[in-house]
């Protein structure tokens, strides 16, 4: 193998420690991932109130304790605890700082929380220098950490240690894009270096962290090829597309992938029965105690229909408002909802469930177990998203046998196609526009295909057929990295 690279990846959730949604599992995954192929993998996470000191054996790191760090005139102090990644050797590096972090939310907090996520990216690269780590390659995620390539760039720049490090950005989701009054940015703590930041903007009175990460990364990463197209038009790029289309060059689309240790039903310790594509009778049982246990009427031929999301905009809720009530009337069904989010939308499951008891059930919250059951105890799973930078539940839907219907965008694109009857080709049920009309087509024709068995049995098992393995999409950061350190 040709030499390990010196990894630094920086986000603002690891699961199973901080997770509200994909970015959690891709910044566990990845990292376990490139650590078991052999590279120097240096993750780091703020230690946020909510991690279960008790449950984790969360030590400290002896040399890192109580290490000073000013910002905008501010000084703070942080130290460093630790704890392995569960199934790895992978240490996870978890920087405490009571001053910002001692919260119950993990977001959220105005100002306030712009200051933290600084920390945490400053810290991070501090800690690579009090490790003396040569990193390679510095890996930004998402609005949280995306000033990483300008401190590098700027207060960083003496460091001969990291002379030839190089910085990935990575955007999992562009809808959020760390936009804070300018006022904030003498407490980002770049000095002089502020002049750096996008003129017009602060002229406007805003800073925008995912901005000043898409001009200063090295690279531009999306979480699948079509959302990294999508990015670059006015209608996906929020704003963003201009910029973007000025750096093509260095914007590039990689699939997440799923982590078949987490995400496998023939080794899945939270669902009831274990199956595989080869003998799929222990999902019929998994759809029995699922209806059983939501109190759901149970028939076997009966389909039943399963939804995992957060409860916002972009997951097409507003399509599945107008679309739901209609069919679950008309159509004999069951729904197995779980998410949360905004108020009008849980407000909507909430009475879908009232209306249809017995056929509906809503659970209102987070829960992991549940999420792991609903993919195995369904039949199909709902992803009407209007966009999807990658979305992770297509893809266990799919390992799990339950056939997803999905809007075509991003990573949904990506890893669905539409079932070809004749042909008995594709995995999945996708619609273009996001009408109403086209889910309910969607629908009606996932139905035709669950009524006709064998081209149903087909269906299944091009999904569970399908190899959406990490190890594969790992290699092709290494690739990245790799191209990067030699340019
Ligand atoms: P996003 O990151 O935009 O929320 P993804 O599909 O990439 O979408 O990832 C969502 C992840 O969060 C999946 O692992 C999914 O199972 C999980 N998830 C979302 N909502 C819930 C919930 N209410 N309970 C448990 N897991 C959830
Ligand atoms: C974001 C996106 C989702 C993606 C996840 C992990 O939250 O909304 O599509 O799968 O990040 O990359």
């Amino acid at each position: 193998m040709a030499e390990p690279l010196k990894i630094c990846f920086v986000a603002a959730e690891v699961a199973p420690f901080a997770k509200t949604g994909g970015l959690g599992d891709v910044s566990a995954a990845l990292p376990r991932t490139l650590h078991r192929l052999g590279h120097d993998v240096r993750l780091f996470l703020p230690f946020y109130s909510r991690i279960d000191r008790q449950k984790h054996r969360i030590l400290p790191v002896e040399f890192l304790r109580d290490i000073p760090l000013e910002l905008g005139g501010r000084r703070y102090r942080f130290s460093v605890y630790t704890t392995e990644m569960p199934r790895s050797s992978l240490p996870l590096y978890l920087i405490h700082c009571p001053a910002l972090f001692d919260r119950p939310e993990m977001y959220g907090g105005g100002v306030h929380e712009a200051i933290r996520f600084a920390l945490l990216t400053r810290a991070a690269i501090e800690c690579c220098q009090r490790m003396g780590v040569a990193v390679d390659v510095f890996h930004a995620n998402d609005w949280h950490t995306a000033l990483l390539p300008l401190y590098l760039k700027t207060h960083y720049q003496w460091d001969q240690l990291f002379a030839r490090s190089k910085t990935v950005l990575s955007i999992h989701n562009i809808g959020y894009q760390g936009i804070f009054p300018a006022s904030t940015v003498r407490a980002l703590g770049l000095g002089e270096h502020a002049a750096k930041l996008h003129q017009a903007d602060l002229d406007s009175g805003i800073v925008s962290f995912l901005k000043t990460g898409i001009l200063y990364a090295d690279v531009v990463t999306t979480v699948s090829p079509t959302h990294a197209d999508e990015i670059r038009t006015p209608e996906y790029g929020m704003g963003l597309d201009g910029l973007l289309r000025k750096r093509s060059g260095t914007v590039l689309g990689i699939l997440n992938g799923i982590d078949p240790e987490e995400w496998s039903p023939a080794t899945d310790p939270l669902i009831p029965i274990q199956y595989s594509a080869e003998d799929l009778e222990g999902k019929a049982f998994c759809k029995l105690a699922l209806m059983r246990d939501l109190g759901l009427d149970h028939h076997p031929t009966v389909p039943a229909l399963g939804i995992v999301t957060r409860l916002v905009k972009q997951k097409g809720i507003d399509l599945l408002r107008q679309v739901l009530p209609s069919f679950v009337e008309k159509v004999d069904c069951r729904l197995a909802a779980l998410g949360s989010g905004e108020t009008e939308y849980e407000q909507f499951f909430a009475a879908l469930q009232r209306r249809f008891p017995g056929r509906v059930c809503f659970y209102r919250g987070y829960n992991n177990e549940l999420a792991h059951r609903i993919e195995a105890g369904c039949d199909l799973f709902l992803m009407p998203s209007l966009y999807e930078p990658c979305g992770l539940n297509q893809m266990y839907s799919l390992a799990y046998g339950t056939p997803p219907v999905v809007r075509k965008t991003g990573g949904l694109a990506d890893a669905v196609q539409l079932f070809d009857r004749g042909r008995g080709e594709g995995n999945g049920f996708v619609f273009e526009h996001a009408t109403a009309d086209a889910l309910g087509w969607a629908l009606g024709y996932a139905l035709d295909v669950w009524r006709d068995r064998p081209a149903w049995e087909r269906l299944v098992q091009n999904g569970m057929r399908r190899d959406f393995s990490w190890e594969k999409q790992a290699g092709l950061y290494v690739e990245l990295y790799r191209r990067l350190g030699v340019s």
